[in-house]
């Protein structure tokens, strides 16, 4: 079925010159970007977006990786869309993630992995109303 997934293309992909590779990986995919919008995520944000994870050791590293420059903050759409995502990016750490997705080609880092994307389908939903309430 049609979904939505809240995609972020993360502040290391900005600096690195990625942000058009990434995209066309999505859009070559079929995906459509319903919303589309560079942001600088402050540190509400990101304790909100990352409410299970702030209580972590990883997570004051992980914060002001984060909040350290321009994202791009993206609504993808289409069939299945959050497990295809998924799939895309590759597991968490850059130097297990398997060759040919995101992260198993471009990232080298468990932290810096250039994307995040919703896990499912309650987390999209309130990933979602937390960057584009307007939707
Ligand atoms: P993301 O998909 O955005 O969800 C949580 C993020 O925390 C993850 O991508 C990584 O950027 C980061 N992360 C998860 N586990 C670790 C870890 N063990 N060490 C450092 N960063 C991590």
């Amino acid at each position: 079925p049609t979904e939505r997934s809240l995609v972020l293309i993360k502040p290391d992909a900005v600096r690195r010159g990625l942000l058009g590779e990434i995209l066309s990986r999505f859009e070559g995919k079929g995906l459509v970007i319903e919303a589309l919008e560079l942001r600088t995520m402050d540190g509400s944000l990101a304790d909100a977006h990352y409410a299970e994870h702030v209580d972590k050791a990883f997570y004051p590293p992980l914060k002001d990786f984060m909040t350290s420059g321009p994202l791009a903050a993206l609504i993808l759409s289409g069939d299945s869309v959050i497990e295809v995502v998924r799939a895309m990016i590759g597991a968490t750490d850059g130097r297990k993630a398997a060759a040919g997705t995101i992260r198993g080609d471009l990232a080298l880092s468990n932290r810096e992995n250039l994307v995040h994307a919703s896990d499912s389908p309650e987390s999209a939903e309130r990933e979602l109303a937390l960057w584009f309430p307007k939707f």
